[in-house]
């Protein structure tokens, strides 16, 4: 057993640990990451455990599969449609929910509003708040119009007061604004450590598991990205929600990046208003509200996040480059892919891109994560290095294979429809996926097998 008094260095990457001082971490390779913590003797962490009063663990035993009650009926609204969605249709008791974003996107204005409409319904909310007064929470209310009667706001920072508190109080969720600043006094290393995070989550997923309260942890996000804290955070809670995207558009994405009780990568969409978060009805009319027409450059695609379609518009600009080789960024799109495709439009449609720079941009801040949007990136290279812009009327979709061939995409019905709603009159899309899309009134469905009849199609 370790010795009481044992020092680790932990990486605050990866939280993974070193017996010595080290530059580098030997787990994640991050640089300066470890910071000398103690770790706390096995047998001092098992007191800590069984000292936590109220919430023992339950005695668990097997249980047929067949005597499990389905969790599904169990589920609550939250009162906010576009909340539930990303949720995967409800708050499920018990679960333990991660929302992470940039400062000031709007975690606080969303968590207080879900708060109001929970506490508008009977339900007893507990708002654990290291972060903000009673008196700059109250502000934000006020200035959403909230009532709020069944909310009570917590200002403390100590998890084991703030687990006295619950106890107390008995609430029917509890809201924890930010993890970052709450820390176990059994725990010696700073609050927003890597071992302080970690013990804090794994309490709080206890308390969820043990007493089926749903519990909301709000988390910051460093500037790479990643939450403040350990992956392993990711992997404690049920569900992790991101606000994707920057805070300079009106709008606001919320991405659930997984969810146990759900599809992973579903999307909720809002407009931050000056009365709070307010849900977008139909995110593609959206997306589309600011898009040029008779453009080169500008390109219509259907993508599938989580199980809605949405359409996005995916712009490329091509111009000549004052070095020797071209420059590629992008943006809402992985790069390497963007660098394949061009390679593929250089090798087998003959486009010579090789001395140009070229930036693709999805527009809106979404991050499109499928191949199905290829032949969207495509076109909108080729619409701009050939100056031709595309008829405004059409959308396209389809995986692009390294032979220039267009592959079939999941969901094709649902993608065509979408487009068939918002008043597209072509779609361009895989061959192999239009069975069945024949009689889409006042749609016209293209099957196209290669980038090359895409093109022609299109141009
Ligand atoms: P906030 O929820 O405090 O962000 P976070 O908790 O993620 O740090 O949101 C702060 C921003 O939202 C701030 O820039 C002001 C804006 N906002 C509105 O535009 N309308 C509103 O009704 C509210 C409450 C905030
Ligand atoms: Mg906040």
């Amino acid at each position: 057993m370790a010795k009481a008094t044992a020092t680790v260095w932990v990486c605050q990457k990866c939280g993974g640990q070193s017996q010595r001082e080290l530059g580098k971490c030997p787990h994640c390779k991050e640089w300066n990451s470890l910071v000398e913590e103690r770790a706390p003797s096995a047998a001092g962490a098992a007191k800590g455990m069984a000292a936590r009063g109220g919430f023992r663990l339950r005695e668990v035993k097997p249980v047929a599969y067949g005597e499990v009650e389905s969790q599904d009926d169990a589920r609550v609204s939250s009162g906010i449609d576009e909340f539930d969605r990303v949720l995967g249709g409800g708050i499920v008791p018990g679960s333990l929910v991660l929302i992470g974003g940039e400062p000031g996107i709007g975690k606080s204005t969303l968590i207080i509003q879900v708060a109001d409409k929970l506490s508008a319904r009977g339900q007893r909310v507990l708002y654990v708040s290291g972060e903000e007064s009673e008196r700059q929470i109250k502000m934000r209310g006020e200035r959403l119009g909230l009532k709020a009667e069944n909310l009570l706001l917590l200002p403390e920072t100590n998890l084991e007061n703030i687990f006295d508190e619950i106890e107390r109080s008995g609430p029917g969720a509890v809201i924890v604004d930010s993890i970052q600043t709450v820390f176990s006094s059994k725990i010696e290393s700073a609050p927003g450590s890597v071992s302080q995070v970690r013990e804090v989550a794994g309490q709080f997923l206890m308390l969820a598991k043990n007493s089926s309260i749903p519990v909301f942890l709000i988390g910051h996000v460093t500037k790479d990205g990643s939450i403040a804290g350990p992956k392993t955070l990711e992997h404690i809670v049920d569900t992790v929600l991101y606000f994707e995207g920057e805070r300079h558009h009106n709008h606001r994405i919320i991405r659930a990046t997984k969810n146990r009780f759900g599809a992973a990568n579903e999307l909720g969409v809002f407009e931050m208003t000056g009365a709070g978060l307010v849900p977008v009805a139909n995110p593609s009319e959206m997306f589309l509200q600011e898009r040029p027409v008779g453009v080169a450059g500008s390109v219509v695609t259907a993508c599938m996040e989580g199980t809605r379609p949405v359409l996005v518009e995916i712009q490329a600009l091509v111009s000549g480059s004052k070095y020797g080789t071209g420059r590629r960024m992008a943006q809402g799109f992985d790069a390497n892919r963007i660098a394949l495709l061009i390679a593929m439009l250089e090798k087998r449609i003959g486009l010579h891109l090789l001395g140009d720079d070229v930036f693709v941009n999805v527009a809106g801040g979404l991050e499109i994560d499928e191949p199905a949007a290829d032949i969207g990136v495509v076109a909108a290279i080729a619409s701009s290095f050939k100056n031709l812009p595309l008829d405004a009327h059409t959308a396209v979709f389809g995986e692009v294979g390294l032979t220039g061939e267009v592959r079939g995409a999941m969901q094709a019905q649902v993608r065509a429809r979408e487009a068939q709603a918002l008043g597209f009159k072509k779609i361009v899309m895989p061959a192999s996926n239009t069975a069945g899309l024949e009689r889409l009134i006042g749609l016209r469905v293209v099957g196209v097998r290669s980038v090359e009849e895409a093109l022609n199609e299109l141009f």
